[in-house]
Protein backbone atom coordinates (compact mmCIF):
# COMPACT_ATOMS: atom_id res chain seq x y z
CA UNK A 1 0.00 0.00 0.00
CA UNK A 2 1.01 3.55 -0.78
CA UNK A 3 2.78 4.78 2.46
CA UNK A 4 1.02 8.37 2.20
CA UNK A 5 -2.49 6.21 2.68
CA UNK A 6 -1.47 3.75 5.43
CA UNK A 7 0.06 7.52 7.42
CA UNK A 8 -3.47 8.49 7.06
CA UNK A 9 -5.09 5.12 7.65
CA UNK A 10 -3.76 5.08 10.98
CA UNK A 11 -5.91 6.09 13.85
CA UNK A 12 -6.98 5.67 17.16
CA UNK A 13 -8.82 2.41 17.70
CA UNK A 14 -10.68 2.79 21.03
CA UNK A 15 -12.83 -0.71 20.44
CA UNK A 16 -11.49 -3.82 19.91
CA UNK A 17 -12.45 -6.91 19.34
CA UNK A 18 -11.29 -10.21 21.35
CA UNK A 19 -8.90 -11.72 19.38
CA UNK A 20 -5.03 -12.02 20.61
CA UNK A 21 -2.87 -11.02 17.63
CA UNK A 22 -0.27 -13.69 16.97
CA UNK A 23 2.96 -13.42 19.13
CA UNK A 24 4.84 -13.60 15.59
CA UNK A 25 3.09 -10.56 14.32
CA UNK A 26 3.69 -8.48 16.95
CA UNK A 27 7.40 -9.27 17.41
CA UNK A 28 7.64 -8.39 13.17
CA UNK A 29 5.93 -4.71 14.31
CA UNK A 30 8.16 -4.58 17.29
CA UNK A 31 11.32 -5.37 14.89
CA UNK A 32 10.16 -2.71 12.35
CA UNK A 33 9.90 -0.32 15.34
CA UNK A 34 13.02 -0.94 16.17
CA UNK A 35 14.32 0.56 13.03
CA UNK A 36 13.01 4.36 13.72
CA UNK A 37 16.07 6.48 14.20
CA UNK A 38 17.45 6.71 17.37
CA UNK A 39 21.05 8.60 18.06
CA UNK A 40 24.59 6.40 17.05
CA UNK A 41 22.42 3.27 17.05
CA UNK A 42 22.15 3.21 20.77
CA UNK A 43 18.78 1.69 20.02
CA UNK A 44 17.99 2.70 24.01
CA UNK A 45 14.51 1.47 24.25
CA UNK A 46 13.18 -1.64 25.72
CA UNK A 47 9.42 -2.73 24.79
CA UNK A 48 7.36 -4.51 27.38
CA UNK A 49 4.27 -6.32 26.20
CA UNK A 50 1.74 -6.96 28.51
CA UNK A 51 -1.00 -9.83 27.42
CA UNK A 52 -3.08 -11.94 30.43
CA UNK A 53 -2.94 -11.13 33.63
CA UNK A 54 -0.17 -8.75 33.58
CA UNK A 55 -2.30 -6.50 31.57
CA UNK A 56 -5.20 -6.97 34.08
CA UNK A 57 -2.89 -5.72 36.60
CA UNK A 58 -1.20 -3.00 35.05
CA UNK A 59 -4.67 -1.72 34.43
CA UNK A 60 -6.04 -2.25 38.27
CA UNK A 61 -2.78 -0.23 39.03
CA UNK A 62 -3.51 2.61 37.05
CA UNK A 63 -7.27 2.67 38.13
CA UNK A 64 -5.71 2.94 41.46
CA UNK A 65 -2.76 5.57 40.58
CA UNK A 66 -3.97 7.88 37.67
CA UNK A 67 -5.23 9.98 40.00
CA UNK A 68 -2.59 10.39 42.88
CA UNK A 69 -0.19 10.88 40.04
CA UNK A 70 -2.11 12.81 37.53
CA UNK A 71 -1.47 15.92 39.56
CA UNK A 72 2.12 15.12 39.72
CA UNK A 73 2.34 16.03 35.67
CA UNK A 74 4.47 19.68 35.74
CA UNK A 75 2.45 22.01 33.23
CA UNK A 76 4.96 22.89 30.21
CA UNK A 77 2.98 26.41 29.32
CA UNK A 78 1.22 28.63 31.70
CA UNK A 79 -2.45 29.24 31.45
CA UNK A 80 -2.25 32.60 30.32
CA UNK A 81 0.35 31.71 27.20
CA UNK A 82 -1.27 32.84 24.06
CA UNK A 83 -0.08 29.18 22.59
CA UNK A 84 -1.78 27.44 25.32
CA UNK A 85 -4.78 29.09 24.66
CA UNK A 86 -4.71 28.18 21.41
CA UNK A 87 -4.12 24.37 22.12
CA UNK A 88 -7.30 24.48 25.42
CA UNK A 89 -9.29 26.03 21.83
CA UNK A 90 -8.37 23.40 19.86
CA UNK A 91 -8.66 20.63 22.53
CA UNK A 92 -12.14 21.95 23.15
CA UNK A 93 -13.27 21.96 19.51
CA UNK A 94 -12.30 18.66 18.83
CA UNK A 95 -13.59 17.05 22.02
CA UNK A 96 -17.32 18.80 21.30
CA UNK A 97 -17.02 17.49 17.93
CA UNK A 98 -16.80 14.00 19.33
CA UNK A 99 -19.02 13.85 21.95
CA UNK A 100 -21.58 15.26 19.54
CA UNK A 101 -20.88 12.26 17.23
CA UNK A 102 -20.72 9.88 19.87
CA UNK A 103 -23.82 11.00 21.54
CA UNK A 104 -25.58 10.57 18.15
CA UNK A 105 -24.44 6.86 18.09
CA UNK A 106 -26.04 6.21 21.48
CA UNK A 107 -22.10 5.36 22.97
CA UNK A 108 -21.35 4.72 26.53
CA UNK A 109 -19.77 7.58 27.41
CA UNK A 110 -18.66 6.00 31.29
CA UNK A 111 -17.24 2.99 29.67
CA UNK A 112 -14.66 5.29 27.49
CA UNK A 113 -13.58 6.87 30.04
CA UNK A 114 -12.56 3.84 31.61
CA UNK A 115 -10.80 2.98 28.62
CA UNK A 116 -7.99 5.49 29.55
CA UNK A 117 -7.73 3.03 32.56
CA UNK A 118 -7.47 -0.32 30.60
CA UNK A 119 -5.96 0.39 27.56
CA UNK A 120 -9.82 0.23 26.17
CA UNK A 121 -10.15 -3.11 26.63
CA UNK A 122 -7.33 -4.41 24.05
CA UNK A 123 -6.46 -8.16 24.62
CA UNK A 124 -2.52 -6.20 24.23
CA UNK A 125 -0.78 -3.26 25.22
CA UNK A 126 3.00 -2.21 24.92
CA UNK A 127 4.91 -0.08 27.33
CA UNK A 128 7.75 1.44 25.40
CA UNK A 129 10.38 2.27 27.93
CA UNK A 130 13.89 3.81 27.82
CA UNK A 131 16.86 4.57 29.48
CA UNK A 132 17.72 7.99 31.04
CA UNK A 133 20.71 9.75 29.51
CA UNK A 134 22.78 12.72 29.00
CA UNK A 135 19.73 14.71 26.82
CA UNK A 136 16.77 13.95 25.57
CA UNK A 137 17.77 11.75 22.29
CA UNK A 138 16.45 8.53 24.33
CA UNK A 139 12.81 9.87 24.57
CA UNK A 140 12.89 11.41 21.32
CA UNK A 141 14.04 7.93 19.44
CA UNK A 142 11.58 5.47 22.13
CA UNK A 143 8.18 8.03 20.49
CA UNK A 144 9.93 7.44 17.15
CA UNK A 145 9.81 3.94 17.27
CA UNK A 146 6.06 4.04 18.99
CA UNK A 147 4.66 5.68 15.65
CA UNK A 148 7.09 3.17 13.52
CA UNK A 149 5.05 0.41 15.39
CA UNK A 150 1.97 2.07 14.82
CA UNK A 151 2.29 2.04 11.13
CA UNK A 152 3.54 -1.83 11.19
CA UNK A 153 0.40 -2.76 12.94
CA UNK A 154 -1.37 -0.46 10.54
CA UNK A 155 -0.07 -2.04 7.91
CA UNK A 156 -1.08 -5.55 9.23
CA UNK A 157 -4.68 -4.97 10.15
CA UNK A 158 -3.83 -4.31 13.96
CA UNK A 159 -5.49 -0.93 15.35
CA UNK A 160 -3.97 0.48 18.12
CA UNK A 161 -4.02 3.77 20.52
CA UNK A 162 -1.39 6.09 22.89
CA UNK A 163 -1.87 5.43 26.13
CA UNK A 164 -0.96 8.35 28.07
CA UNK A 165 -1.45 6.26 31.36
CA UNK A 166 1.65 4.45 31.80
CA UNK A 167 4.04 7.37 32.28
CA UNK A 168 1.38 9.26 34.39
CA UNK A 169 1.33 5.96 36.67
CA UNK A 170 5.47 4.64 35.74
CA UNK A 171 6.02 4.77 39.41
CA UNK A 172 3.27 2.32 40.55
CA UNK A 173 3.80 0.48 37.18
CA UNK A 174 7.41 -0.39 37.92
CA UNK A 175 6.66 -1.42 41.18
CA UNK A 176 4.41 -3.77 39.87
CA UNK A 177 6.49 -4.95 37.05
CA UNK A 178 9.32 -5.12 39.10
CA UNK A 179 11.10 -3.28 36.58
CA UNK A 180 14.48 -1.13 36.98
CA UNK A 181 13.54 1.95 38.93
CA UNK A 182 15.59 3.87 36.22
CA UNK A 183 13.78 3.09 33.37
CA UNK A 184 11.66 5.73 31.97
CA UNK A 185 8.18 4.72 30.78
CA UNK A 186 7.52 6.63 27.93
CA UNK A 187 3.97 5.23 27.18
CA UNK A 188 2.19 2.24 26.12
CA UNK A 189 0.37 1.71 23.55
CA UNK A 190 -2.67 -0.54 23.29
CA UNK A 191 -3.07 -3.32 20.13
CA UNK A 192 -5.82 -5.40 19.14
CA UNK A 193 -7.87 -6.02 15.94
CA UNK A 194 -10.52 -2.90 15.56
CA UNK A 195 -14.51 -3.45 15.56
CA UNK A 196 -14.71 -1.25 12.18
CA UNK A 197 -18.30 -0.81 13.69
CA UNK A 198 -17.71 1.21 16.50
CA UNK A 199 -18.66 4.46 16.83
CA UNK A 200 -15.36 5.73 18.75
CA UNK A 201 -13.39 3.99 15.71
CA UNK A 202 -15.15 6.38 13.58
CA UNK A 203 -15.42 9.65 14.62
CA UNK A 204 -14.96 12.24 12.16
CA UNK A 205 -10.91 13.27 12.49
CA UNK A 206 -8.92 16.52 10.93
CA UNK A 207 -5.84 18.19 10.50
CA UNK A 208 -5.17 22.06 10.02
CA UNK A 209 -4.26 23.13 7.10
CA UNK A 210 -0.66 22.38 5.89
CA UNK A 211 -0.31 26.20 5.07
CA UNK A 212 -1.39 26.89 8.92
CA UNK A 213 1.54 24.74 10.66
CA UNK A 214 4.57 25.39 7.94
CA UNK A 215 6.62 28.36 8.23
CA UNK A 216 8.81 27.95 4.56
CA UNK A 217 11.62 30.48 5.11
CA UNK A 218 14.08 31.34 2.41
C1 LIG B 1 1.21 11.77 23.60
C2 LIG B 1 -0.16 11.21 23.29
C3 LIG B 1 -0.97 10.80 24.32
C4 LIG B 1 -2.22 10.24 24.05
N1 LIG B 1 -2.95 9.72 25.07
C5 LIG B 1 -4.13 9.10 24.81
C6 LIG B 1 -4.85 8.47 25.86
O1 LIG B 1 -4.42 8.41 27.00
N2 LIG B 1 -6.04 7.88 25.56
C7 LIG B 1 -6.54 7.88 24.28
O2 LIG B 1 -7.61 7.32 24.06
N3 LIG B 1 -5.84 8.45 23.26
C8 LIG B 1 -4.66 9.04 23.49
N4 LIG B 1 -3.93 9.60 22.46
C9 LIG B 1 -4.46 9.55 21.08
C10 LIG B 1 -4.96 10.90 20.63
O3 LIG B 1 -6.13 11.23 21.32
C11 LIG B 1 -5.19 10.84 19.11
O4 LIG B 1 -3.97 10.57 18.47
C12 LIG B 1 -5.78 12.14 18.56
O5 LIG B 1 -7.08 12.34 19.02
C13 LIG B 1 -5.79 12.15 17.02
O6 LIG B 1 -6.54 11.05 16.53
P1 LIG B 1 -5.93 9.96 15.57
O7 LIG B 1 -4.86 9.21 16.33
O8 LIG B 1 -7.09 9.05 15.23
O9 LIG B 1 -5.35 10.64 14.38
C14 LIG B 1 -2.69 10.16 22.71
C15 LIG B 1 -1.85 10.58 21.66
C16 LIG B 1 -0.58 11.08 21.94
C17 LIG B 1 0.34 11.46 20.81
Amino acid sequence: MDLLKLIKQRKSIRTFTKEVPPRQLILECLEAASWAPNPTSQQPWQFIVLSGNSLIKVSEIIKESYSGAAGKTAPQLTENSENARMLEQRKKENFSEMLGFLKEHNTDMTSLGEGNFNFHRAPLAIIFATYPYKDQNHIKSTVSAMQTFMLAATARGLGTCWANAVSICQDAIKKELELQDELILVDGISVGYPDLEAPINNVPRHRLPIEQVVSWLE
